[in-house]
């Protein structure tokens, strides 16, 4: 299935291609199962929408929301989805991704507390007081991606052979010590408590994209308590989520979880031991169950390592500049994403479970969320790169019943383009007058250090 562009004019000639290639991806005329509401834990999400947690890459220094991420958190409130996933926040100052990474720590958390109100109102001036988002903020490590300052600082909980080589990381790099991670544990506690005193609805332990917990979730190679056997690489993310439960009164834990990554073994997680490009969601779905008995309520759904296998975690048209084009069919990555999703349904229908990975069907997408929504696939659909570039999908999905083709992002990767080239990431095709300039500057910085 060689990689195409999207190219498709009607709904019809989408769903021609799904049945040629012989992909599981239904695709629902009506839309009226977004338009359901969805309890979680006891409050209620008002529409089955939600826009993905997306990194702006825009805090102030020392990690408060600027004047750009207040921007986008209005725009994606005025948008009308039922859940807003607020971006990877750093627990901790050397587990920022980039300089400008949100940073939740006592001194930050009044401005959170003001984002958070500030989206919501937007919400209920928009549309009525009765209209409550649910809302959730990424609590986020980013391990080997770590970059606090100008330069990568990577903290890893193993050695990954392919990884490694990557960024360029010496055998004898030091892992995080068992030590370090104990008390990382009390971090991600305060950062939870605060998280709930800011007012958000549930607080995600981030476990994905192969940041900290991800790849702790992989280490198999990892001696000592938190490496090996399947109960010591889960560790470290059960203990966290046991504490959290038992010391954050009114916290309500949702987790944002790679369920494959697409890493070979002895690295990879969620895969088959022999065939790396095979899911097999064996250990995934047990630690699901576990994460439900403690009462875990929603699960968001995710694949993939954006740095290494982007192809997984997000099907585009176009990679980064100088990235690879896979061998596989977008569309064959969309139904991956959905069908990942719909295993966890399956297997635990009680979980709220929130679908990702839609944007690259581009007006078709509701159709197809519909369709996983009204089949019992997932509760929820998120879209990512999708909210970027048309942050009010929502409200036409819900009201007009269609996305304008026109305003649909179109999977170029220049989003993810700014991040690489250490800007303030956003559309650069459909939020043109902001984020255009930031992208040619970014290019132009990048070009001059060769
Ligand atoms: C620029 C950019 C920033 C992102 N930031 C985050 C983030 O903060 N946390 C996270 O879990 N995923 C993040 N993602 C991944 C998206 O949430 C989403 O999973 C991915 O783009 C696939 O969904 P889509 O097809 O709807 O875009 C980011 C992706 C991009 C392109």
């Amino acid at each position: 299935m060689p990689h195409q562009p999207f190219h498709y004019r009607s709904l019809a000639d989408l769903e021609q291609e799904i049945d040629e290639l012989g992909l599981n991806l239904p695709l629902s005329k009506g839309l009226s199962a977004l338009a359901r509401p969805v309890t979680i834990g006891g409050r209620v999400a008002p529409n089955a929408l939600a826009v993905q947690p997306m990194e702006g890459c825009d805090g102030t220094p020392d990690g408060r929301p600027d004047t750009l991420t207040v921007r986008r958190y209005v725009r994606f409130a005025a948008g009308g989805a039922g859940l807003l996933w607020f971006e990877a926040t750093a627990i901790a100052p050397e587990a920022r991704a980039n300089p400008r990474q949100l940073l939740l720590v006592k001194d930050t958390a009044p401005a959170f507390a003001r984002l958070h109100e500030i989206a919501l109102a937007e919400a209920q001036r928009i549309y009525g007081s009765s209209f409550r988002p649910f809302t959730v903020i990424q609590l986020a490590h980013s391990g080997r991606y770590s970059r606090p300052l100008e330069h990568p600082a990577p903290i890893i909980a193993h050695h990954d052979g392919l990884l490694d080589e990557a960024l360029g990381l010496p055998e004898d790099h030091p892992l995080i010590s068992d030590g370090e991670l104990d008390r990382l544990q009390d971090r991600y506690v305060e950062a939870a408590r605060l998280a709930v005193q800011c007012g958000f609805d549930g607080l995600d332990i981030k476990s994905c994209h192969r940041y900290l917990i991800s790849e702790l979730l992989a280490a198999h190679t990892r001696p000592g308590k938190y490496g090996g056997s399947f109960e010591n690489r889960t560790r470290f993310l059960l203990e966290t989520v046991g504490r959290v439960r038992a010391e954050v009164p009114g916290a309500q834990i949702t987790l944002r979880l790679n369920v494959y990554d697409g890493h070979p073994y002895p690295w990879g997680w969620g895969v088959d031991r022999e065939d790396p490009a095979k899911p097999d969601l064996t250990e995934p779905l047990q630690l699901i169950g576990l994460l439900q008995d403690m009462g875990v309520s929603l699960i968001n759904v995710t694949a993939g390592n954006p740095y290494y296998t982007p192809h997984i975690n997000r099907p585009f048209d176009q990679n980064v500049i100088g990235g690879y084009t896979p061998e596989e069919h977008p569309l064959a990555g969309v139904a991956r994403l959905i069908d990942l999703a719909g295993q966890v349904k399956t297997a635990y229908p009680d979980l709220v479970v929130l679908g990702s990975g839609y944007s690259w069907l581009r007006q078709y997408a509701g159709h197809a969320a519909a369709a996983a929504v009204g089949e019992g696939r997932a509760d929820i659909i998120g879209w990512g790169r999708g909210a970027f570039a048309y942050p009010d999908f929502a409200r036409d999905l819900l009201q007009r019943g269609e996305l304008a083709a026109e305003r649909c992002c179109i999977a170029c990767s220049r989003c993810t383009q700014i991040m690489r080239d250490h800007g303030r990431s956003g559309c650069v095709p459909f939020d043109r007058e902001v984020y255009a300039p930031i992208f040619r500057a970014g290019r132009q910085a990048a070009r001059q250090a060769g």
